[in-house]
């Protein structure tokens, strides 16, 4: 059997009566799993520590999914020194052959796919289709990355000199540390580690506190596929106790993260720092927040745009980095399109996640329900509340889609990430007013312009400063090799994930000139 060329994972259709009933018996198993204790993974090591991390479910905090040991930072050097012990193999290992396992991975994960869809619902509060289409998403960073390794396995191509041989190839860093987030809980956590592995690094994997039984999972999966061990090294536990100790260790070679603003600037300014007996400038990558805009002028498909927005806005509860928290209108259509987005909006309807009726579930905690309630009071007191802001019943976190317009341009709901089911809409005088007021921010990850008018396509181009346009479509849902994904400014190190480019983040090139 060939490896075929990469295509993107199919989705599924849960409208088909069969396909909905191995989701519901896939959520089944997920619950019937509901309480166990998953160790830390250090070498061949499964070890089993006293404190741990409670996963709760945020559709109803009560039930507990499950917990993971939690690791010290005696465990941390552990993991780091297992890691560089693995390396001097790992490296050793043919990029095409490395490929392999990543290959092997995503076979299995296709094979429990809905399994892991329905551990996502109950511990990321993901809906059934958000959270199948995260798993599909990591398949795809496993096909797409092994594939790319192979293709940089081959030589560099140099200019031949007449006295001597000139190779380059590409080699890889060391042992680094993977940070992701909570809210692509398998994609980007498999993305991030996958790359880093099939690049030949080892890596110590810190999953989010949020979503550590999903990174359990990926960890169990890959040793299925045969990684040797020391290659992966499974280590949750607190930020607070074991984040900064990581990012300072001097064994620490890369630190590659996903999340806040603040905790990625507060990265890059320690790894800068050398530790005592560190040999290297460590590397960091780092993709951060957004504050995305969804440009609307007087020419668009108004039905269009207002889908758009609205789907982008409050898809998995506007959690998403790339979300829609910015709908800028030009006066012409502002109260026309607002109508329509209030109107779309208006049928959501918020629920525990593992119901299929449900378009929206909960926030993923309680520190994100109080700050997200913080800048709906916020625009309460100083935009105009179109829909939601109000408390739900039930247990779990849950927020009503929440839409406030007037917000003024340079304001707080207009310029800070709120991470939350928050959409402020913003008046334009016109085309080039919107395009100013979407640039008049700090980040820059995505953005999407609703326009008929071909000359404004083309300087949205050249103009949007954003690493993702895109053009009469949503701002979310990249795919991977497609929508090379990645941020300009205060979003991050624009590292362009599911890109060509991004593995030789994760390595170096050597050059052997040799004369005969
Ligand atoms: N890649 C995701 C999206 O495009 C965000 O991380 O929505």
């Amino acid at each position: 059997m060939a490896i075929k060329p990469y295509h993107y994972e199919p989705l599924t259709d849960f409208s088909v009566p069969e396909n909905r009933k191995a989701m519901e018996e896939a959520l089944r198993e997920v619950r019937s799993q509901f309480g166990l204790s998953y160790p830390l993974v250090i070498g061949a090591d499964r070890i089993d520590t006293e404190k741990k991390i409670v996963s709760v479910n945020p559709s109803n905090p009560q039930q507990v999914i499950g917990s993971v040991s939690k690791a010290d930072t005696s465990h941390i050097d552990m993991a780091l020194e297992t890691g560089w012990k693995a390396f001097a193999q790992w490296k050793k290992v043919p990029g095409p052959m490395r490929a392999r396992y990543l290959y092997k991975a995503a076979a299995i994960m296709r094979r429990r796919k809905l399994f892991l869809s329905a551990l996502e619902v109950y511990e990321a509060g993901k809906t059934w289709t958000e959270a199948e289409a995260d798993v599909a998403e990591a398949i795809d960073f496993l096909e797409y990355y092994g594939r790319q390794m192979e293709r940089l396995s081959e030589p560099v191509p140099l200019i031949p000199l007449d006295d001597e041989e000139d190779r380059a190839f590409y080699v890889p860093l060391g042992v680094g540390a993977i940070i992701p987030p909570w809210n692509f809980p398998l994609a980007i956590l498999t993305g991030m580690t996958s790359a880093a592995i099939v690049t030949g690094n080892c890596v110590i994997l810190k999953p989010a506190s949020a979503t550590p039984i999903i990174g359990a999972h990926f960890a169990e999966i890959m040793r299925e596929a045969g990684l040797p061990s020391g290659v992966l090294n499974f280590v949750p536990g607190d930020g607070g106790t074991i984040g900064d100790y990581i990012v300072t260790h001097p064994l620490t070679r890369f630190i590659s993260f996903t999340g806040s603003r603040e905790v990625g600037l507060r990265i890059n300014q320690l790894a800068a720092q050398v530790s005592p007996g560190q040999k290297w400038i460590k590397r960091v990558v780092a993709e951060m927040g957004g504050k995305d805009a969804i440009v609307v002028d007087e020419t668009a498909d108004l039905d269009a745009a207002a889908e758009g927005i609205v789907t982008s806005a409050f898809g998995f509860q506007g959690q998403k980095c790339s979300a829609c928290s910015r709908a800028i209108i030009v006066d012409d259509v502002y109260d026309l399109l607002l109508s329509k987005i209030v109107e779309r909006t208006k049928k959501l309807r918020v629920g525990p996640a593992d119901n299929l009726n449900n378009h929206m579930g909960p926030v993923i905690d309680e520190k994100a329900y109080e700050k997200i309630f913080g800048y709906i009071q916020w625009g309460k007191e100083n935009a105009k509340l179109q829909t939601g802001g109000t408390t739900l019943d039930g247990e779990g976190y849950f927020i009503p889609p929440t839409i406030f317009s007037d917000v003024a341009p340079g304001s707080k709901l207009e310029q800070e990430e709120v991470f939350g089911p928050v959409l402020a809409v913003i008046r334009a005088k016109d085309w080039s007013d919107a395009l100013k007021i979407a640039n008049d921010t700090e980040y820059g990850l995505t953005g999407s312009v609703y326009t008929a008018r071909r000359e404004r396509i083309e300087q949205a181009a050249d103009e949007f400063e954003v690493g993702n346009l895109y053009i009469n479509r949503k701002c979310t849902g990249a795919i991977v090799g497609a929508h090379p994904f990645g941020g300009f400014n205060m979003s991050g190190t624009d590292s362009k994930t599911g890109s060509p480019d991004y593995l030789l983040l994760f390595m170096q090139m050597k050059v052997v000139a040799e004369r005969f």
